[in-house]
């Protein structure tokens, strides 16, 4: 499946439902901040993450790209985002929200910092893989 570069398409649904094919924007409340680096395997550096506008500060937003592939991308601090993969470390499920600077995986209940991804309550043990970013003109995309 080739992977899309610019997800715009903004579908609550496809979270719900599970989401087969491109990719999108979802969610947000309230988020965090992070710092450091880890590949999303399938995402080739250059792919659009979101557009800056559309990560609310102290939330986020989780990105599907396809059954495997979903990243959570959030504002902990006003300009400042970070992004990490969002299949969860307990049993991988995909995180569906950020909210208040936590990054939730509604099958367990397992929270992680969208500050450094690391896990803040639940049954997983290892925090999110963090995948870096940097912001080209709006968008905000793979290093
Ligand atoms: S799979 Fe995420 S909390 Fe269990």
């Amino acid at each position: 499946m080739e992977l899309p570069t610019d997800p715009t398409t903004v579908s609550r649904r496809c979270f719900i439902g599970g989401c087969a094919a491109a990719a999108t924007v979802i969610t947000a409340g309230t988020a965090a901040a992070a710092s450091d680096v880890q590949p999303c395997g399938k995402l080739p550096p250059g792919t659009v993450l979101a557009k800056k506008a559309d990560v609310p500060l102290n939330g986020g937003v989780i990105v599907y790209f396809d059954d495997e592939t979903s990243v959570a991308v959030a504002q902990p601090k006003k300009g400042t985002y970070t992004a990490f993969d969002a299949k969860c470390t307990h049993q991988g499920c995909m995180c569906s929200e950020v909210d208040k600077n936590l990054i939730v995986c509604m099958c367990h209940d397992s929270r992680f910092s969208s500050v450094d991804g690391k896990r803040k309550s639940g049954p997983a043990k290892k925090p999110l893989p963090k995948i870096k970013t940097k912001i080209k003109g709006e968008d905000i995309v793979v290093a």
